[in-house]
């Protein structure tokens, strides 16, 4: 078997406190292979994102990883300094959140900071970088002839800024996605396009989808993990799951998927 594209060994992040230091996720053991999607699901406050910031290399101040190990691409990325790491962040991972509204810039074009991470990771011209921006653009089906490249974040739809956001995220081609409650802030229809697009773009790498909502991961995802309270309570294959949860609290969380019926059609 070829090595997973992530690999995570029992993770602690903690967090500095006047009092000594807090563990917020504790023990937290994953891996996706290439071309898999791994959902991480639970309630608010469970961990999810602290861990995707801590494989992201962008944990918050006065929050670090206390233990463990973390493997990206075959690299031992949680020992490196934030400068070591900083070059490399966009090409070894890219990452997509709820809200593109509030993570891309207001007064820059969709275009200019999809060149800026091209040019940031690859020598190109400004030019061949504007090229790769608009094909990028254009495979997440942005309209328009040159695929929204010259627009303003406001001008586009939630649906569309989330499509731009993705390809920001990979226009470097990165061997792993994150994508934190990506459809969270989105209508049903919208929804189901944005995880169709997510699942085609996981073919060729590893995806960890993280999100509240059962029924989504359960859409796409190979392979689910529950977490609560900053562990990992089970893993498994989505059908295996969904029919067998080990856990009392997963029996809880699919009782109360709200959409019991995309939940069962993944199945
Ligand atoms: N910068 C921070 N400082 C202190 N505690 C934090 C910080 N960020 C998150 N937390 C706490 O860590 C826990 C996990 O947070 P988070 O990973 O954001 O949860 P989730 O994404 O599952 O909703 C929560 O209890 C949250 O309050
Ligand atoms: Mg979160």
């Amino acid at each position: 078997m070829s090595e997973p594209v992530l690999d995570v060994r029992d993770l602690t992040i903690e967090v500095a406190e006047p009092g000594g230091p807090r563990a917020l996720v504790q023990g937290l053991s994953l891996s996706i292979a290439r071309g898999e999607i791994l959902g991480v699901v639970g309630e608010s406050g469970s961990g999810k994102t602290l861990s995707a910031f801590a494989i992201a290399g962008l944990l918050p101040p006065r929050v670090r990883v206390a233990g463990g190990e973390i493997h990206l691409a075959g690299r031992r990325i949680d020992a490196l300094s934030d400068a070591d790491r900083r070059p490399t962040r966009g090409r070894d991972v890219g990452v997509v959140f709820q809200d593109p509204l509030s993570s891309f810039n207001p007064v820059r074009t969709i275009g200019s900071m999809l060149i800026e991470s091209a040019q940031r990771h690859q020598r190109t011209t400004e030019s061949d970088a504007r090229d790769r921006a608009i094909q990028s653009l254009r495979q997440m089906r942005l309209p328009g002839e040159n695929a929204s490249v010259d627009c303003y974040p406001h001008m586009l739809s939630g649906g569309q800024r989330q499509r731009a956001m993705i390809a920001l995220a990979l226009i470097n081609r990165p061997a792993l996605l994150i994508a934190d409650e990506p459809t969270t802030a989105l209508d049903p229809t919208v929804q189901l396009q944005i995880l169709a697009l997510l699942k085609r773009e996981a073919a060729d790498r590893g995806c960890l989808l993280i999100t509240h909502d059962l029924s989504v991961a359960a859409a796409i995802c190979h392979r689910i993990a529950v977490m609560k309270d900053g562990r990992l309570l089970e893993q498994g294959p989505t059908d295996r799951l969904l029919t067998e949860p080990e856990h009392p609290f997963t029996r809880e969380l699919i009782a109360s998927a709200p959409s019991r019926r995309s939940l069962m059609a993944a199945l």
